[in-house]
């Protein structure tokens, strides 16, 4: 276990595993029990906290998580979680030692990284690698040309410690996946032909195919609820790989799903310090905003550093009591203020007595500011808030299944007293 170190700084996210439980099971029913379910892990979780995360994800039942780094799986591996770990990442030849060594598996986008594999020094005699192959049907990022998938199937046949377990391709505009001639199914046209071409091995054991990240999730299954028939060329369990939608996130903001799911994430901080001011007065760098009226001004404790995008200066609200604040002023490196004139008494302006402030996620009472509003505030995408979120602002894990644990152990050492 790591290091603890002491949080002096009242500002947190709070990460709620009752609320990514609810998540899963929202996704599980809507793909069924049939359909390879990846969620994906990296970026330490979308900035969740990848270790709690995948044992919370593991313990409901998940028997695979995605990586972009096998660095990232190494950690997840070595914090005792046992399910398939898959990296998606370019990883150079050192990489394949800790990949073997910690069975991790390997998504191959290149010749190089399965060549390093098969001549890997490491790979004992009938021990087995297992591998998934990433196809790129149009995104143009990583992956092998579909044209390659009869070469590397014969390459395989060749190799019997590398073991195929699964095809995958990423879609680039998952948005339309309920367009029957949207891009989306162009591209899973394309990554059929593939499919078509490694069936043939599924006598060595069953292969899985996968391709619907968060948005072609929602609009592939919902297509396929409610059409029952897909077009010929398209699988109907097509495997998905959720990121955001698992964290309470829906990526089109707009889906009838989005009241189902629950924000795991919520950025919270404190009011610490408040100035009245007069009309004329002004806040933070640059003087960019300017007291209309007598005025009183909370100072937070959370800036840029800890992923508070400067672009929201004069832009974002906070949550105070339940009420809607302005940010004003410039954002700095490790404050921001909101005006909350009007919203406090006058022994909490006159003692600084702290006061919660909720920036995104839900409030204690449970009222709440999404992360898409932020994202479209500071320009941005709901994956760049979340993923923003620095390190050095800590994340406290909240579960009622720890709360009953907490309360079990309080009782006990009552009874016990
Ligand atoms: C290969 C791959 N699959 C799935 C995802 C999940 O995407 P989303 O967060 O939109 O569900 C990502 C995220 O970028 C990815 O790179």
């Amino acid at each position: 276990m790591g290091h603890r170190i002491d949080i002096f700084r009242h500002t947190t996210a709070v990460i709620n595993l009752d609320h990514l439980e609810n998540n899963y099971r929202v996704l599980k029913s809507i793909v069924g029990d049939q359909v390879f379910f990846c969620p994906m892990v990296k970026a330490n979780a979308y900035g969740h906290g990848d270790v709690e995360i995948a044992l919370k994800l593991e313990q409901l039942g998940v028997q695979s998580l995605g990586l972009g780094l096998v660095e990232e799986a190494l950690l997840l591996r070595q914090m005792g979680v046992k399910c398939d770990l898959l990296v998606f990442g370019i990883f150079d030849a050192k990489a394949v030692e800790h990949i073997i060594k910690w069975r991790l598996t390997p998504v191959i986008s290149l010749w190089q990284q399965l060549e390093a594999l098969e001549k890997s020094p490491f790979l004992r005699d009938g021990q087995k690698i297992p591998i998934h192959l990433k196809f790129d049907t149009g995104m143009h990022r990583l992956g092998f040309a579909v044209a390659d998938a009869k070469k590397l199937l014969e390459r395989l046949q060749n190799h019997s410690q590398i073991i195929l377990q699964g095809v995958c391709t990423h879609l680039f505009k998952g948005d339309d996946a309920e367009d029957l001639h949207g891009q989306s199914f162009s591209q899973l046209a394309q990554f059929q032909e593939v499919e078509r071409v490694f069936a043939s091995m599924s006598a060595a054991g069953p292969i899985v195919s996968h391709a619907l990240n968060s948005a072609g999730l929602l609009n592939f299954h919902l297509l396929r609820m409610a059409q029952k028939t897909l077009p010929h060329h398209v699988a109907p369990h097509q495997g998905v790989r959720p990121g955001l939608l698992i964290y309470g996130v829906d990526p089109m903001n707009s889906s009838s799903l989005a009241q189902a799911l629950k924000p795991v994430m919520s950025l919270r901080s404190h009011i610490v310090r408040y100035h009245r001011l007069r009309p004329n007065e002004t806040v933070s760098y640059g003087a960019t905003w300017k007291a209309v009226r007598n005025s009183v001004i909370g100072v937070i404790p959370i800036g840029y550093a800890d992923g508070y995008h400067r672009l929201l200066s004069n832009r974002a609200e906070v949550l105070v009591k339940g009420q809607r604040a302005p940010q004003v002023g410039n954002v700095c490196m490790d404050y921001i203020m909101v005006d909350v004139t009007g919203l406090m008494t006058d022994e909490e302006i006159n003692n600084n007595i702290e006061v919660e402030v909720t920036l995104f996620g839900s409030d204690s009472q449970g009222n709440t500011l999404s992360v898409h509003e932020l994202s479209s505030k500071a320009q941005t995408i709901p994956w760049e808030i979340l993923t923003s979120v620095g390190e050095r602002v800590p994340r406290t894990v909240e579960s009622s299944h720890q709360m009953n644990a907490t309360k079990k152990r309080d009782k006990m050492r009552r009874e016990f007293e």
